[in-house]
């Protein structure tokens, strides 16, 4: 079986951090290869809609605001958003480097992102080392079974889905017991309002990273560990990152099946 064994390139080696921005359709899989990317790369996933779901868990003005738009699949004002991101990576487990799932989703935010929303910010002239976009592309049809059976964890926000990857315990997560729950924009409608959305505001990203050389894509209609190994080889020779010294791409997968 084909072994690999990854790690980012030493600080000294290269000083801005790497960032790894995972787009896609709602349900092509951004969160689920984010997760195994981050395992594998041992630097953060950074979920901002996990994020946001998180402040519409009080009962604050905000709160319920966030709530109502992200039911009804609408985009959270670029100020929360931002707020939100900013206070997370300036952690300083985001130092090396970081999984970015969710934004940027439209073209400001892409903009933004590459102006500085770091704190070591990124020079455009070196944007193709440091930036890597990953495209997953799957179909209508996939979409809606896939956030039909999508089950989380109303603790850990751990994912679930009924067919593809049930929880050892039906109902439960597998972490820590806690009740699955259905996501509140998973409902059909509301999701074919997030695909126009999605189609409208963020696909004309791709194009943006097209030109820049940093797209890399893959098809997200396969099993999940296949893209993942796919994955990881292409950041790998993207980023000419050497093969010694961290966690075993195998391992890892096999952890997640
Ligand atoms: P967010 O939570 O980011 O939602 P999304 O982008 O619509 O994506 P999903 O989480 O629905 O899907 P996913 O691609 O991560 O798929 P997953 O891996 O879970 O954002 C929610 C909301 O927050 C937005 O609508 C907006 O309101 C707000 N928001 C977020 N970012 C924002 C921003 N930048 N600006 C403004 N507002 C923002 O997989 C789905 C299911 O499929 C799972 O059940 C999984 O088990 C299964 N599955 C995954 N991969 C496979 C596979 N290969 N084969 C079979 N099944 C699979």
């Amino acid at each position: 079986m084909h072994r690999l064994i990854f790690r980012f390139p030493k600080m000294d080696e290269q000083p801005t951090p790497t960032i790894i921005v995972v787009l896609g359709p709602p349900g092509a899989g951004k969160g689920t290869q984010s997760s195994m990317l981050a395992d594998i790369l041992r630097v953060p996933h950074i979920s901002i809609g996990a994020l946001l779901r998180s402040y519409t868990r009080d009962d604050s003005k905000v709160g319920l605001h966030l709530r109502g738009m992200m039911a009804l699949g609408q985009l959270v004002p670029d100020t929360l958003v931002l707020e939100a991101l900013a206070t997370r990576i300036s952690e300083p487990d985001c130092a090396r480097g970081l999984i970015l799932d969710g934004f940027p989703r439209t073209l400001r935010q892409a903009e933004l992102l590459e102006q500085g929303l770091l704190k070591s910010p990124i020079d455009a002239n070196t944007l193709r080392s440091d930036l890597v976009a990953i495209h997953l592309r799957v179909q209508k049809s996939t979409i809606v079974g896939r956030l039909s059976g999508r089950r989380i964890c109303s603790r850990c926000s751990a994912t679930y889905h009924l067919e593809t990857q049930p929880p050892r315990v039906s109902g439960e997560c597998d972490f820590d017991g806690s009740a699955l729950t259905v996501r509140e924009d998973d409902r059909k409608a509301t999701v074919l309002k997030r695909l126009q959305l999605y189609e409208h505001e963020t696909a004309p990203i791709l194009s943006h990273y097209a030109e820049k050389a940093s797209l890399l894509e893959f098809d997200g209609e396969q099993p999940k560990e296949n893209i993942a190994q796919e994955l990881v080889m292409a950041i790998q020779g993207m980023l000419r990152i050497s093969i010694t010294g961290a966690k075993n791409v195998q391992s890892t997968l096999e952890d997640n099946l």
